[in-house]
């Protein structure tokens, strides 16, 4: 019996560094696993653990024809360099499909069908490249990281609050770890065809998120919801640019209409356990 080999691009990253991991502790073979990254020099600790670890940067596409040799299955991680990820991403998705993969799979944005998340037009394009590239493709349409706001505990507590405009919307955030651990499951998943996944852990407000945070560290943080054009004032009068300002304003108007938000069990169902709760989440990550 042949042995599928799995790449892993942007394995320098915390999403696919850990989706290596967990495809090693579910008895993958060090050998069959491909870590690609733009900095290899960052995970020797999987150069030594057996995994095949080869540069590959989606700005240079002469790179990645190279790190994809052998990919039975490549999990595409999106890219971080937002206004140039279509054309990146694409490259990947290009040399993939010119090896003959069995299966791309992509970590895409919840809700990316009807979305109005700034950040959600790239995930949208790469979605519509794989669509027309003629390989099966997964598409894990991650919602909000935990760690987007638990990497910004110092502020809310230098401040007392969390200040935002999202109007009370839900967002159903995960741990960064379990959108990891999902991603693994759907790499190993033998099942035929096209799979999209709506992915989100229990919806939360940033009511429950500052009650969390303020659990977690023993100290007192509120939430002061502002209307958006106020919180973009506010976010310039703190120092940021308008861009920014505008930025972060036009996010929480997308959470506000329940961009972040869903009902589906399907990241419960891939880990085959409900993902961990906020609270628990904020507590690991803040400790
Ligand atoms: N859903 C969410 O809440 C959320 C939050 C943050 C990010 N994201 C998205 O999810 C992705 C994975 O998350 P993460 O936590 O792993 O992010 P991360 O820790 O910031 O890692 C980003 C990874 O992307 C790699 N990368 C960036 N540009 C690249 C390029 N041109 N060629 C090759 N690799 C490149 C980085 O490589 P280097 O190590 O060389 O920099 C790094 O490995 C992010 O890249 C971003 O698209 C989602």
């Amino acid at each position: 019996m042949s042995t599928t080999t799995y790449a892993v691009t942007g394995a320098s990253g915390g999403l696919g560094h850990r989706v290596v991991t967990e495809l090693l502790s579910r008895g993958v073979e060090p050998s069959a696993v491909i870590a690609v990254a733009r900095t290899p020099e960052k995970i020797g600790d999987l150069a030594d653990r057996g995994v095949q670890v080869r540069p590959g940067d989606y700005a240079r596409p002469e790179t990645l024809p190279t790190a994809l040799v052998g990919a039975d299955r490549v999990l595409l991680v999106s890219g971080t360099e937002i206004g140039r990820r279509v054309e990146q991403h694409a490259a990947v998705i290009e040399a993939a499909r010119a090896h003959g993969v069995e299966r791309i799979l992509y970590t895409s944005i919840l809700n990316a069908d009807t979305t109005s998340n700034p950040v959600a037009p790239e995930h949208q394009a790469t979605e519509q490249v794989l669509r027309t590239a003629g390989v099966p493709v997964t598409i894990l349409r991650n919602g909000w990281y935990v760690e987007n706001y638990t990497s910004q505990a110092p502020q809310y507590l230098a401040t007392g609050e969390i200040l935002g405009a999202t109007g009370g919307g839900r967002i159903s955030g995960a741990a960064r770890e379990d959108y990891a651990v999902a991603a693994a499951v759907a790499l190993l998943d033998d099942a035929d065809g096209d799979h999209v996944y709506e992915l989100g852990g229990p919806a939360f407000t940033f009511d429950d998120l500052a009650a969390a945070i303020s659990s977690a560290m023993g100290t007192a943080v509120t939430h002061r919801d502002l209307p958006a054009d106020e919180y973009r004032a506010a976010l310039v009068g703190a120092g940021l640019d308008e861009q920014t300002a505008g930025f972060l304003a036009a996010l929480d108007a997308s959470i506000a209409g329940g961009d972040l938000a869903t009902d589906s069990d399907d990241l419960a169902r891939l880990l085959g356990r409900e993902p961990t709760p906020l609270a628990d989440a904020v507590r690991a990550q803040l400790a």
